[in-house]
């Protein structure tokens, strides 16, 4: 029979299939640590270090992979090339992952000026603690970008999250990717606030693309994970799989199925997400008690035309700013009841957060505001209730 090509929301649907149990319809969860071997022999080459059959599970588990195997096909169905993933115990572990295996001490990383808090932190105070820098700068200016990477040839790394968190600034990842080529640079892409469904970062070149899958790729708010994608199956494996075996990072099979149960109804939820996302920023947009709104698929935001190269829509995560400063911020978390006040993103329902008095509440004000993080600034994960209902929250929130 010839193969079906599939689209990409039935990648998304579909239950995996297992060779040792052909029928079963749902994939099993198989929660083991370890694995028997049939002989001397066959213990022989599955610890020859090689990834071969199953061992233990910090190495690999059939669930784990079952999950992988999904993200893989998801993250590289425009790539053209065959692409690998492997599975962590959170967004964190990925991201590290990459790091480590990408620069040794002495190299260096260049990553923008606005990121993930922790991502931050663990360029700024932990790598450094090994002799791994982190240069950051203005990723849209790209001869800047030129610039230091003529100029500094310890950079091994370029580590990119577009669109930023929380303030949805867009770097152009064509353009990075070309510039880092020049110099046999890796690129890493922080894909959560996209999800496959809404930008494919190694269909535009870059080497890694990475998840918190404990935002929407779970989408339930029930497991924390992490995933690093790439093409090179010799890189994976040598260096990705490696930190995993020898830190232990892993995920486990409990996670990884409740990842692959929430990824079957990925592409149905983020056509919802993204139909409420852009009926939310329109109205917040014309709401006389907010300065500013971030929303990628706005025909406002300063990098529409970007949004459009390389998105296939604006996804779900807007940021607004509004008029009335902290208080207003503090009213409006007070008097929200669908919307929920929760630091994560990407679960079925809205949830909101407002830096200043929540995730930034340690951050010295003058650090924060330089980081464009104003006093007024609320983030949004809009969710898939109806939206009629998260608007008429937020406009009794706001009065
Ligand atoms: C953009 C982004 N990347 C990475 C992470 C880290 O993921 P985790 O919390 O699963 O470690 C987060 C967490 O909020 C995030 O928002």
């Amino acid at each position: 029979m010839a193969r079906i090509q599939k689209h990409i929301a039935t990648i998304c649907a579909e239950a995996g299939k297992h060779t040792e149990a052909p029928n079963v319809h749902t994939e099993p969860i198989y929660a083991t640590s370890a694995y028997l071997f049939e002989d001397a022999d066959d213990a022989m080459r599955k610890l020859s270090d090689k990834r071969l059959g199953y061992v233990y599970s910090r190495w690999a588990n059939p669930t784990v992979d079952q999950a992988a195997e999904k993200i893989a096909a998801l993250e590289g169905f425009e790539a053209g090339t065959l692409t690998f993933a492997q599975l962590f115990s959170s967004g964190m572990a990925a991201i590290a992952s990459v790091m480590l295996a990408t620069c040794k001490a002495g190299d260096k990383i260049l990553t923008q000026t606005q990121l993930y808090g922790t991502t931050d932190e663990l360029m700024q105070s932990l790598l450094p603690e090994y002799a791994i820098e982190t240069r950051s700068t203005d990723m849209t200016d790209l001869s800047k970008v030129a610039e230091i990477l003529h100029a500094d040839h310890r950079i091994k790394l370029i580590y990119l999250e577009t669109p930023s968190n929380p303030l949805i600034q867009l770097v152009d990842i064509r353009a990075i990717v070309q510039l880092a080529a020049k110099y046999h640079i890796k690129v890493a892409v922080d894909n959560t606030f996209c999800t496959p469904l809404v930008q494919q970062p190694l269909a535009m070149g870059a080497d890694f693309s990475i998840h918190s899958t404990t935002k929407f790729l779970n989408g339930h708010g029930t497991a924390l994970g992490g995933v690093v994608v790439g093409r090179s199956r010799r890189f994976m494996q040598e260096h990705i799989w490696r930190q995993v075996k020898l830190l232990g990072g892993n995920s486990n099979a409990f996670d990884a199925w409740l990842l692959l149960q929430g990824m079957k109804t990925l592409s149905l939820r983020m056509e919802r997400h993204v139909q409420n996302a852009t009926k939310v920023a329109a109205y917040l947009e014309q709401h006389p008690n907010v300065k500013q709104v971030y929303y990628a698929g706005s025909k406002n935001h300063p990098q529409y035309k970007l949004a459009k190269k390389q998105m296939k829509n604006g996804g779900a995560m807007l940021s607004f700013e509004l008029k009335g400063g902290l208080n207003a911020g503090k009213r409006l978390m007070n008097r929200v009841q669908i919307c929920k006040l929760v630091t994560s993103l990407g679960t079925l329902d809205t949830l909101v957060q407002h830096p200043a008095s929540m995730t930034h509440v340690n951050v010295p004000a003058e650090r924060r505001l330089a980081s464009g993080i104003t006093d007024g600034l609320v983030r949004m994960s809009v969710g898939v209730e109806d939206v009629r209902d998260i608007i008429y929250d937020l406009e009794q929130g706001l009065k």
